[in-house]
C-alpha cells in the first residue's frame, strides 16, 4: 500500500531495523540498566545538554508521563482544542492522571499568552481546577510550527505564572527541521520544562522518549512511567534505536524529507483548479479541500484520513519514506478525478 494517510503507516528506517539486530544476541541487564540505554543517555546529553531521559511504547504513553510529573490531581492542563491528549488519547491524560483539560479554541493549532490570559483568572479559586500545565504540540496537529519567539514567548509567559511548559513532540523533528535550528534551540533554550521525543513516525519501530529539562520534575519520574505501565524491560531495544536515530543527523534527514515531499505535494496541487490548501504547510502535513465527488476515488488508490468530516477537510501526511513519484502518481490521479 502507498498512502498519505499518516507518518506512522510506514515501516521502520533500514538503519534503524540495523540497531535492533546489533542489540540483539547477548543477555543484558533489563529494565534500562543496559549498556545502550547508557549509551542514549550520552547521545541525548550531547545534543541536549543535561536532561533525564525516560521512555515509552507509545505517544500518549509518553504523554502521560510528562503530564503526570507536572501536576497534582486538582490542577489543570491548558491545551488546544485540537490536541492529541484531548482528542485522540481516548481520555488517558484524565483518567490516569485526575486532572482537568482545558482546551482552547485556535485558528492554527497554536496557542498563545492572549488565548491562555482568560483562563488564569481561576488561579486561587478553590472551585476551579488550577492551571497548571501548558500543553503544546510541536508540530501542531494541523501540521504548522511555533516559531523561537512563540515557543519562548509562551515559556515566559508560563513560567512568570508558575506554570510548566510540556511539548508533545510526536513530530518534533519534522519541526525543527523546518525551522533550521538545532534540537536545543528548538526545546530547551527556549525554555520547555518537559517534552516527548516522537520515533515511531520518523521511522522507529516504536518508541518515544520522555526528556525532562525542568529538575524539578525528574524526582517522581521513574515511579510515573512504571506505574503508567510504560517501562518496558527490553528497554535496549528502544534505546538502540534512539542512538540510531540520533547519530550522522538520520532525524534530520528523514524528517527534512518528509517535509520536503509535503512541500512539493502542496505545490503541485496548488496549481489544480477546485483545489484548496487550508493550513501553512510548515512541516510534513497538508491540509486540503477538494472536490467531494473526488475524495473516494482517490482514498481507494491512495488512503488518508478526511480531518473534518463537516467541512470535508483533508489531511495528507508525508513520511520519511515517501517517494516523488508516489506525489506525481497521486498528483495525477487528482488530476484526472476533477
Ligand atoms: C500530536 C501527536 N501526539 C502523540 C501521538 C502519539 O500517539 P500514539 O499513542 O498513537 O503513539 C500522535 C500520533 O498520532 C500525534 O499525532
Amino acid at each position: 500500500m502507498k498512502s498519505f494517510a499518516s507518518d506512522n503507516y510506514s515501516g521502520i528506517h533500514p538503519e534503524i531495523l540495523e540497531a535492533i539486530q546489533l542489540a540483539n544476541g547477548q543477555h543484558q541487564i533489563s529494565y534500562g540498566n543496559d549498556s545502550h540505554t547508557k549509551n542514549a543517555q550520552i547521545v541525548f546529553e550531547k545534543l541536549f545538554g543535561e536532561v533525564t531521559v525516560l521512555y515509552a511504547f507509545n505517544g500518549t504513553g509518553a504523554n502521560v508521563i510528562c503530564l503526570k510529573c507536572c501536576t497534582l490531581p486538582f490542577q489543570a492542563i491548558v491545551c488546544s482544542e485540537y490536541a492529541h491528549i484531548l482528542v485522540d488519547e481516548c481520555g488517558a491524560p484524565t483518567q490516569s492522571i485526575g486532572c482537568s483539560l482545558l482546551p482552547l479554541p485556535t485558528s492554527d493549532g497554536k496557542l498563545t499568552s492572549e488565548l491562555i490570559l482568560p483562563l488564569l483568572g481561576r488561579i486561587g479559586n478553590v472551585h476551579n481546577s488550577q492551571p497548571k500545565v501548558i500543553s503544546i504540540s510541536q508540530s501542531t496537529e494541523l501540521g504548522t510550527v511555533y516559531s523561537i519567539k512563540e515557543l519562548k514567548a509562551l515559556c515566559q509567559f508560563a513560567h512568570s505564572h508558575d506554570m510548566f511548559v510540556h511539548l508533545d513532540g510526536a513530530r518534533i523533528s519534522n519541526a525543527v527541521a523546518s525551522l533550521g535550528v538545532s534540537l536545543k534551540e528548538a526545546t530547551v533554550d527556549c525554555g520547555i520544562d518537559i517534552m516527548s521525543f516522537g520515533g515511531t513516525k520518523n521511522g522507529l519501530l516504536m518508541g518515544e522518549a520522555v526528556l525532562i529539562f525542568n529538575k524539578k520534575l525528574k524526582e517522581n519520574a521513574p515511579y510515573f512511567q512504571k506505574q503508567t505501565t510504560q517501562l518496558f524491560s527490553k528497554n535496549r531495544f528502544i534505546a538502540a534505536q534512539f542512538t540510531a536515530l540520533l547519530t550522522d543527523n538520520l532525524w534530520l534527514r528523514m524528517a527534512s524529507h518528509a517535509n520536503l515531499m509535503a512541500h512539493k505535494l502542496a505545490k503541485s496541487v496548488s496549481t489544480l483548479p477546485e483545489v484548496r490548501i487550508t493550513r501553512s504547510v510548515d512541516a510534513n502535513a497538508v491540509f486540503v479541500i477538494i472536490p467531494s465527488h473526488s475524495i473516494k476515488p482517490l482514498q481507494a488508490e491512495y488512503p488518508f484520513y478526511e480531518w473534518n468530516e463537516l467541512t470535508h477537510e483533508l489531511r495528507w501526511m508525508c513520511s520519511f519514506d515517501t517517494k516523488e513519484e508516489e506525489i506525481t502518481d497521486f498528483v495525477n490521479k487528482l488530476r484526472s478525478l476533477l
